[in-house]
């Protein structure tokens, strides 16, 4: 990795946005940070597009780009280490091992783990969602050590509004297969989690929330949340999709019993995730996939399972996406993951800012830089967020528009869907500033 951070800051300093001192603390960190030389790390960045316009890329919520490290890691990994992992004993068998476990040690560290084995590899957040979804489901039939886990008529599961599908549709699921009922927090018209008593009460069994949120931005309160589940003994499962790429996360801090994220928001390759658990819980879950590598031995009438986190890994693992989302931790880390939040944090305060000079544009979500990312949705009056997106992209600047598999926020808002910038660790004022002259000409287009 080049960056070097102690380089001359190129952002330039400007005076407090919004009026808010965080964010202007934060822009004081940001000016350490030197974003044109972190940017050299990501090859994809430099192209350009409709015919030589420079990309501005704005997607940051849907996947994030990949530095060279990450392309090196997973190339390396099968030009000179390719084998299946914990079956073999010749050399190469070793070595993709030893990477393979690698990775799970740079993951476990990244996120504050007890032990790397608090860490299971699935395909994305929302397979790790469905491992916990599912073995609850399977809790039934397991022994008195899952007990924790067994859900029937009268348990509850609870969720919040501002759920992306992954975090919801599991659940529902996992309700019409045992029985139990399903609950959720509603949202304020600010676009907060609205924290009213009696959602969750001693029938909670378990609660699921979004640490921030993909479509408004809103980081949640995690720790009121983990009080109000404790204080009933309900698990907390934590989607980090979008809060592991951004800041700095602790576990053990956080307190909750299991995270979910996945490797291509966080720089690393797609086709990886990860699960952590506290390691108590996990050795009382049943599995969830059932096949090789998960077991500890198998008859033709049954079958004993691996100790965490091998039995929730059923058949060969994504071994080169691992090695790459090693690499991605490692590249994260050199950062540092405070820079990374302070960058990000000025960066949506001038978004806010200057999304707030575009005439009728309404923000959807909170609209001050105070508890929440930098994921922003918005509406401009009347125009459908697909005119409002095929414009941009005309112009180089791509980002989403559509409910961002989180439909029930748009009900609730009133809006079909929104257009959604987020930013990343690269992510620059200029393509903040070339955002707002985008939807200018957007409005120019239309005749608005
Ligand atoms: N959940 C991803 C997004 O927000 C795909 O775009």
């Amino acid at each position: 990795m080049t960056t070097d951070l102690a380089g001359s800051p190129v952002l330039r300093p400007r005076p407090p946005v919004g009026s808010v001192a965080d964010a202007a603390e934060a822009l004081a960190g940001a000016q350490h940070y030197d974003v044109d030389v972190v940017r050299k790390d990501f090859p994809l960045l430099a192209r350009t597009v409709h015919g030589g316009k420079p990309l501005v890329y704005l997607d940051n919520a849907a996947t994030s780009q990949k530095p060279t490290a990450v392309l090196d890691a997973e190339r390396e990994y099968y030009e000179r280490h390719n084998a299946n992992v914990h079956r073999g004993i010749h050399v190469l068998a070793e070595e993709a091992t030893a990477m393979y476990e690698g990775a799970r040690t740079k993951v476990a560290a990244f996120i504050g783990a007890a032990t790397p084995q608090e860490v299971v590899f699935t395909k994305n957040a929302s397979e790790a969602i469905n491992l916990v979804a599912y073995a609850m489901g399977n809790a039934g039939a397991s022994g008195p050590r899952a007990g924790r886990f067994r859900l029937g008529p009268g348990d509850e599961v609870v969720i919040t509004e501002m759920e992306h599908h992954s975090n919801i549709v599991p659940w529902q699921l996992l309700c019409e297969r045992t029985g139990a009922t399903l609950k959720w927090f509603g949202l304020t018209d600010e676009g907060r989690l609205d924290l009213i008593d009696g959602v969750i009460t001693d029938r909670t069994k378990i609660v699921c929330v979004v640490h921030q949120s993909n479509i408004l931005g809103t980081v949640n309160p995690v720790a009121d949340m983990v009080a109000r589940a404790k204080a009933v003994g309900a698990l907390v499962l934590l989607d980090g999709c979008q809060s592991v790429p951004h800041m700095g996360i602790d576990v053990a801090d956080l307190g909750v019993d299991f995270l979910a994220f996945s490797g291509h928001k966080m720089c690393g390759p797609t086709g990886v995730g990860a699960l952590w658990g506290r390691g108590d819980l996990l050795a009382a879950m049943p599995p969830f996939l059932g096949g090789g590598e998960m077991i500890e031995t198998v008859t033709m009438e049954r079958s004993t399972f691996a100790a965490p986190p091998h039995r929730f890994e059923a058949g060969t693992p994504m071994i080169a996406q691992a090695v790459g989302l090693g690499a991605a931790v490692d590249y994260l880390t050199d950062l540092g993951m405070d820079a990374v939040a302070a960058h990000e944090r000025a960066l949506t305060a001038h978004a806010l800012d200057v999304l707030g000079t575009v005439p009728g544009l309404r923000i959807i979500g909170p609209p001050t830089p105070i508890g929440r990312g930098g994921a922003i949705s918005f509406a401009v009056e009347d125009l459908h967020p697909h005119d409002v997106g095929q414009v941009l992209d005309e112009l180089g600047i791509a980002v989403r528009v559509g409910h961002h598999c989180a439909r029930p926020v748009c009900q609730r808002y009133g809006v079909p869907a929104t257009t959604r910038a987020s930013f990343h660790l690269y992510s620059t004022q200029r393509e903040v500033d070339a955002l707002g002259e985008g939807l200018l000409r957007v409005k120019a287009f239309f005749r608005l």
